[in-house]
């Protein structure tokens, strides 16, 4: 029985675990995982909140490393896994992403030859000035298994020279958040309250009326956490005015990421924020139902593009580039960078444009995890 040790340490990394996770505790036992938490992320709604609603085990090594800059926060990380490491032997890690936990777990296993899986390996913006491409970059150079969530990313590692062979196995399986869209949306639509607790509720109805094109016409969704636009004044007070614009004539909601929220106070960004909802960063099955009936998603997450399109509602993203590029492809998601100008003409676009509801999904058919842990199983 393979031993396999998976790290994680923030948000999206949860909610990837957990179905790859549950497909292991549904492998007969043929796996023994023990689950390492960096600490990345450590406010209740940012990190419990999930293991609570997912049923995520609780992790068996908690490092604590909390927040830092990128070198000291990854420098602990790559110091506290390598004990646990030393002291577990797994025959394999398993890495998430591409989040400074992502690359401190590889490093400390490639340290310790120790065999990497990397879920989600092979997604490039091209842009190193982005931490996350930094991360993937290296991440994917020293991992033996690499889990592709498209056919793209199988081609951008190729580009590099991995390839399936000498060692290496590249493998597009799906994307694992597909599989976890479509596991608990059905459960997400029951389970929260956010939309009434919001008062997003048309009259008379359970749910947001939906028009013919298969739109909600009453409100924005919105997320903002990225380093290049948080911490760039100019650009994160042109994308916050942009946001107060549209809120002149729906709601516009946003679950606000801790790290934003300090950016907005430390420059005194408040009063462009006067017509958009903020709100604390809410769970995941809040943000599924909040996603599934917004008008358009405006972010600048990597989830969160991918969810717009699986619901596919309109998605703005608020960057000069992405990983998921099919996305943009389809004509689901549009990328409209920082400017307030265009981001508000990009919003009127997109509610004009009548796409096909039925886009092909370049992202598997929801049984990534599975495909990953019969690949798994089978390491001695
Ligand atoms: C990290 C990942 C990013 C991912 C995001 C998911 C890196 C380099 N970045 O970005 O790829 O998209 O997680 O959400 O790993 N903070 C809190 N409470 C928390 C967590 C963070 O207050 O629970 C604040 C701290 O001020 C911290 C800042 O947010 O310094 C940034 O947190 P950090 O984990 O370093 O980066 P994220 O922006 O969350
Ligand atoms: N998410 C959430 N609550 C929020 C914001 C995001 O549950 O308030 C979920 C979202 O649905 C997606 C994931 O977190 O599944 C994306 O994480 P995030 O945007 O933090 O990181 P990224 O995907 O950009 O790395």
């Amino acid at each position: 029985m393979v031993k396999i040790a998976t790290i994680v340490g923030a948000r999206p990394q949860f909610i990837k675990t957990a179905v790859v996770s549950r497909a292991i505790q549904t492998s007969k036992k043929k796996i023994e995982e023990i689950l390492i938490h960096t600490g990345q992320h450590y406010d209740y709604l940012m990190d419990r909140v999930f293991f609570e609603e997912l049923d995520l085990p609780q992790p068996d090594y908690h490092l604590g490393v909390g927040s830092g800059s990128h070198g000291k926060q990854t420098g602990i990380m790559l110091e506290r896994i390598e004990a646990v490491l030393q002291k577990e032997k797994p025959g394999v890690v398993l890495v998430y992403g591409d989040t400074n936990s992502t690359l401190a777990g590889a490093l400390a296993a490639a340290k310790l030859n120790i065999p990497i899986a990397h879920v989600e390996a092979g997604l490039r913006s091209y842009n190193r000035r982005m931490p996350e491409e930094i991360n993937r970059l290296l991440t994917d150079h020293l991992s033996t298994f690499l889990f592709c969530p498209t056919a793209q990313a199988v081609q951008n590692l190729l580009k590099e020279g991995i390839r399936l062979g000498r060692g290496k196995v590249v493998k597009n399986v799906g994307d694992v958040m597909y599989d976890s869209i479509l596991y608990y949306s059905k459960i997400a639509e029951i389970k929260s309250t956010i939309l009434k607790d919001l008062g997003l509720l048309t009259p008379n109805s359970e749910l947001p009326a939906r028009s013919a094109g298969g739109r909600t016409p009453n409100y924005y969704l919105a997320t903002l956490h990225r380093a290049e636009n948080t911490d760039d004044p100019k650009r994160l007070k042109s994308i916050l005015k942009a946001l107060n614009e549209i809120g002149k004539k729906f709601p516009v909601i946003l679950p606000l990421h801790p790290r934003t929220r300090k950016m907005i106070s430390i420059h005194r960004l408040s009063k462009e924020t006067q017509n958009v909802k903020i709100i604390e960063p809410v769970s995941y099955f809040n943000m599924l139902a909040l996603e599934k009936y917004a008008r358009a998603i405006l972010t600048d997450s990597g989830g969160v593009q991918k969810e717009a399109y699986w619901f596919r509602v309109p998605c703005l993203t608020l960057r000069d580039e992405t990983e998921w590029v099919e996305t943009v492809k389809s004509g689901w998601n549009r990328l409209v960078g920082a400017e307030t100008k265009r981001i508000i003409q990009g919003v009127h676009e997109a509610m004009r444009e009548i796409l096909p509801m039925k886009a092909p999904n370049a992202f598997g058919n929801g049984k990534a995890s599975g495909k990953i842990v019969d690949f798994l199983i089978k390491i001695r």
